[in-house]
C-alpha cells in the first residue's frame, strides 16, 4: 500500500523501545494510517548480518519484526556512512522493506557520537551525501529524512537542509521542532513547520507535543502535510480515533474563549475512508487503512487545545469521547461501549469509562504481544509477558494504587498471574459475567481466540 499523506492520516512516530510490531498494531487499529519502525543502526544492521552465522538469526533484525497487517511500515535508519545507510536500506528493501527515513533528529549520545542523529544538523553536507546515498539505493518515492531545527539553537538548518533534502529525493520530510540540545525541553516550535512546509514542495509532517486532537489540528491548519503521533499515542493509543474523529466532524472551531463551537462540516472528509469516529463496529475490519483513494481535506480550523484528557477518559468536548471502545475478539472487533461518563470513577478498584477503555487497550496490546512476538522458550518468562510488565503500568498510571500494581506486575512469571494481578486490581470491571456487552470478557481469557489477521507467528521479513 503506497504511504499515505494527508490530514486524515495520521501516523505513528519512531519510538526507540516501544514503537514495534504490537504496538504499531494496536495504534493502527485505532486508526493510525502508517507506522514508523524505531530507528536502527545501519551500520550494526550490515555488520550484524555479515556476524550472522549457524547459531541463528542476527537478533537486531528482531526490532523490525513484522507482519502484513503492518502496512504502510517505514523503517528508520540511523547512521553517518552513506554506503553503510545504502547497503542497509538495499538489504532490508530486498527482503520486502519498502519504505525507508533517515533520523536526523536523535540526540542520544550513543547516536550522536558516531556522527549519526542530531550530530548530521551539524554537518548538512554529510546529511545530504547520507540521504542521497539512501534514496538512490531505495529509489524514487521511498525514502524520507526526519530532523530537527539544527543542532543548537544558534545553527538552525532545517530550511536550507530540508530544500537541499528536497532536491537530493526525499519524498517527504518530518519535523520535530527543537534543536537537538534541547532534548524535550521547552515547547515545540510550531511556526517552523509552517516555514519549511511552505519551503518545499513535497510533503511534511509535523512531530511535536501533539498530546491531544486539538495539537495535530493546529499544525495542519499551519500547513503542515500530515502528522505523527508520538509521545501522545504512547499515553493514550486512542489518541487516533479522537484525531480521526475530530478530523471527520470537521465541526470544531475555537470561539473566542477558546471553547469550541459547531461549524459546518467540510464536505471531504466523508469520502475519505476514515474510520468511523468511536467505535462503529466494522470500521476498522481492515486494521484501520484508509481507503486507498480521496484526495486530503481541504484545511479546516479544527479546534484550539482546551483542557488535556487523561488515561482515554472521555474528552468533554465536541464529538469526542462520548463512548468508550475495546476490542471484542470473538468478533474480531472493536465495539462502541455506550456509557455515560461518571465522574465519580476514579481509576483503580472501580471501573468507569475511563479505566475500561485503558485497560481494553492494554489487554488487546497484551494479546498482540502474545501473538506476535517470539514465542516463549520453555522454562523462560515469555518475552512478551517481560514486555507488557513495563509496559501495562504505562496504561494505568492515572490508577489509585498503581504503584501497588506496578511492583505485582513485575514479578509475574506466567500469563495467568499477569491476568490476575489486573483481576485483583479491577475487581469491579466487566471481567466475566458482562454478558455479550462486556468488552473485556473476551480479553479476560488467558487463552482468548485469536483475531483472524494474527492467526500465526508475527512474520520477520526475511
Ligand atoms: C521514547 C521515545 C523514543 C523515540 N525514538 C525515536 C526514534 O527512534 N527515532 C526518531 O526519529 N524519533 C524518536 N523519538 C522522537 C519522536 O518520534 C517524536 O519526534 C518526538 O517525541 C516529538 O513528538 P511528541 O512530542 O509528539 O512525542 C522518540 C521519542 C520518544 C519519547
Amino acid at each position: 500500500m503506497p504511504l499515505p499523506f494527508g490530514r486524515n492520516y495520521p501516523w505513528l512516530a519512531p519510538l526507540a523501545g516501544y514503537s514495534d510490531l504490537p504496538f504499531r498494531i494496536l495504534c493502527r487499529e485505532l486508526g493510525a494510517t502508517a507506522a514508523c519502525t524505531e530507528m536502527v543502526s545501519a551500520r550494526g544492521l550490515i555488520c550484524g548480518l555479515k556476524r550472522r552465522s549457524d547459531k541463528g538469526r542476527w537478533s537486531g533484525l528482531e526490532l523490525l519484526r513484522t507482519h502484513p497487517a503492518d502496512d504502510p511500515l517505514v523503517v528508520q535508519l540511523f547512521g553517518a556512512e552513506p554506503e553503510y545507510v545504502a547497503a542497509a536500506a538495499r538489504e532490508l528493501a530486498e527482503r520486502g522493506y519498502r519504505y525507508f527515513d533517515l533520523n536526523m533528529g536523535c540526540p542520544a549520545p550513543k547516536v550522536t557520537k558516531s556522527g549519526a542523529g542530531a550530530a548530521l544538523l551539524r554537518d548538512p553536507e554529510r546529511a545530504a551525501l547520507v540521504a542521497r546515498a539512501l534514496f538512490r539505493a531505495v529509489g524514487e518515492g521511498r525514502a524520507g529524512c526526519k530532523l530537527r531545527l539544527g543542532a543548537d539553537a544558534a545553527s538552525p538548518v532545517y530550511l536550507e537542509l530540508g530544500q537541499r533534502l528536497a532536491d537530493e529525493g526525499a519524498a517527504w520530510l518530518t519535523l520535530h521542532p527543537r534543536h537537538g540540545k534541547q532534548g524535550f525541553a521547552g515547547t515545540a516550535d510550531i511556526k517552523a513547520v509552517e516555514l519549511l512546509a511552505g519551503r518545499v514542495n513535497i510533503p511534511v509532517l509535523a512531530s511535536g507535543d501533539i498530546f491531544r486532537a486539538e495539537d495535530a489540528a493546529r499544525y495542519l491548519d499551519l500547513g503542515a502535510t500530515g502528522v505523527m503521533f508520538g509521545r501522545g499515542a504512547l499515553a493514550d493509543p486512542f489518541i487516533f480515533r479522537k484525531f480521526l474523529a475530530l478530523s471527520a466532524s470537521g465541526s470544531e472551531k475555537a470561539g473566542p474563549d477558546g471553547a469550541l463551537s459547531a461549524q459546518a462540516a467540510p464536505s471531504a472528509t466523508g469520502s475519505m475512508g476514515v474510520p468511523d469516529a468511536m467505535g462503529a463496529p466494522g470500521a476498522l475490519g481492515t486494521m484501520g487503512a484508509p481507503g486507498a483513494t480521496g484526495a486530503p481535506g481541504a484545511k479546516g480550523a479544527m479546534g484550539a487545545p482546551g483542557a488535556p484528557d487523561t488515561m482515554g477518559a472521555p474528552s468533554a468536548k465536541g464529538a469526542m469521547g462520548a463512548k468508550a471502545v475495546a476490542y471484542d475478539e470473538g468478533a474480531e472487533q472493536w465495539l462502541g461501549v455506550q456509557s455515560a461518563p461518571r465522574e465519580s470513577d476514579a481509576m483503580g478498584a472501580s471501573c468507569g469509562e475511563g479505566a475500561e477503555q485503558a485497560l481494553g487497550a492494554l489487554l488487546r496490546h497484551a494479546h498482540l504481544a502474545r501473538t506476535l512476538l517470539p514465542a516463549p522458550v520453555e522454562g523462560r518468562i515469555p518475552p512478551a509477558l517481560l514486555r507488557m510488565r513495563s509496559i501495562a503500568p504505562r496504561y494505568l498510571r492515572n490508577a489509585q494504587g498503581i504503584k501497588r500494581l506496578r511492583m505485582e506486575l513485575i514479578r509475574c512469571r506466567t500469563w495467568e498471574e499477569f491476568y490476575a494481578a489486573l483481576r485483583g486490581f479491577f475487581p469491579a470491571c466487566p471481567w466475566e459475567n458482562a454478558g455479550e456487552a462486556g468488552p473485556l470478557r473476551k480479553f479476560a481469557s488467558a487463552n482468548g481466540t485469536m483475531p483472524r489477521q494474527f492467526g500465526g507467528e508475527g512474520e520477520l521479513c526475511g
